[in-house]
């Protein structure tokens, strides 16, 4: 079973990048002081000024490396160009193919790459491209959902297809404790993603209604009625009143014909949010904040506290290792 930091970072956890604007700098900052690799994330549309703003602030906040995502799916050309000028140490890419070149790119400027895929065929392709590690994100797992399969079957075929090319694997997908970290280790993985235990801190942008609600639920389903007409990809979320109500919605109907919710500010641009939008509630959000969506991984029940982000990565580490000494550990 491997025990050892991944890519230059003291520890194979890495803090996944939570959008819209969740993981800004103070819960980055957190988790980059606590040893492990986190992860900002930028807007959904073109804003590299705003880009350099997130990325010095957090830099006020940690001498540490820390990374930042990108989903593939909406404009990014001058955010990633942005994130290269400004050497982030990793840039974590999700929900599209980003091809040798761009790689090669990145590595020139001395930035790691992380691609999250969500089956083995993806992987390949991240792996041709010359990708440093990759995250491998299952069924289980909160937010936006790449993965049709459990982590327990996934996993270990990417491990098999990555070892012949000295890739780090992490795992991503329910995993919000150091019992999920060992066993995904068992399973052949360098490290683990968390999503959802992240949310779940003092330091994420999260709304406290939100967070508390990962307290109190321990239910999630996989769906597609969020956020249809904006970004219509399967996510997982927490089984509230609001999404039991409408978990059928038709498939040509989305957010775009409901009533206004709410409002946010969300990557400093004000928003309204419809019912059934596909925009969790951040700290700034106001109206009706329990009836806007809740991503969560499945593992959300095992979430029992709201924790400063360091004391999560400092369980996870401390934890695993007694679990790996105390419990797995053969005469
Ligand atoms: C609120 C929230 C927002 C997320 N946003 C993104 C994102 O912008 N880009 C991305 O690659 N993954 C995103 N994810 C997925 C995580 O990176 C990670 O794969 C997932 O959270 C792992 O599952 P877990 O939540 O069960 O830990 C998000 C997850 C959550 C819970």
């Amino acid at each position: 079973m491997g025990w050892r930091g991944i890519l230059g970072f003291d520890y194979g956890i890495v803090q996944g990048p939570l959008g819209p604007d969740i993981s800004g700098p103070e819960l980055v900052a957190a988790v980059a002081n606590a040893g492990a690799i986190a992860t900002l994330r930028v807007p959904d549309w073109e804003s590299p000024d705003y880009v350099r703003e997130l990325i010095q602030k957090t830099r006020t906040l940690t001498n540490k490396p820390f990374g930042i995502g990108v989903v593939l799916e909406f404009p990014h050309k001058e955010n990633v160009k942005v994130i290269l000028e400004e050497k982030v140490a990793v840039l974590q890419v999700s929900w599209g193919e980003y091809p040798r070149e761009l790689v090669s790119e990145a590595h020139d400027a001395g930035i790691k790459v992380i691609h999250q895929v969500g089956c083995v065929e993806d992987a390949k392709k991240a792996i041709d491209a010359g990708v440093d590690a990759i995250i491998v994100q299952s069924r289980e797992a909160g937010g936006h959902v790449l993965g049709q399969e459990g982590l327990m079957t996934l996993l270990p075929r990417v491990v098999d297809l990555a070892s012949a090319y000295d890739i780090p694997v992490v795992a991503a997908g329910g995993i919000v404790d150091a019992c999920g970290y060992v066993a995904a280790l068992a399973l052949g993985a360098h490290g683990v993603c968390l999503g959802t235990r992240f949310v779940a801190t003092t330091e994420s942008f999260a709304h406290p209604i939100y967070k508390r609600k990962l307290l109190d639920y321990e239910k999630t389903e996989y769906t597609n009625v969020f956020g249809r007409s904006r970004w219509p990809a399967p996510h997982r979320v927490l089984e509230t009143p609001i999404f039991i109500e409408w978990r059928h919605l038709p498939d040509n109907e989305n957010e775009e014909n409901q009533p206004v919710i709410g409002r946010s500010v969300i990557h400093g641009k004000e928003r309204d949010i419809r019912r059934l939008a596909g925009t969790v509630p951040n700290a700034t959000a106001t109206g009706d904040v329990e009836n806007m969506v809740m991503y969560a991984g499945a593992g959300v029940g095992l979430i029992k506290e709201i924790l400063p982000a360091a004391v999560v990565v400092e369980r996870l580490v401390v934890e695993a290792r007694q679990i790996i000494r105390q419990q797995l550990a053969c005469d």
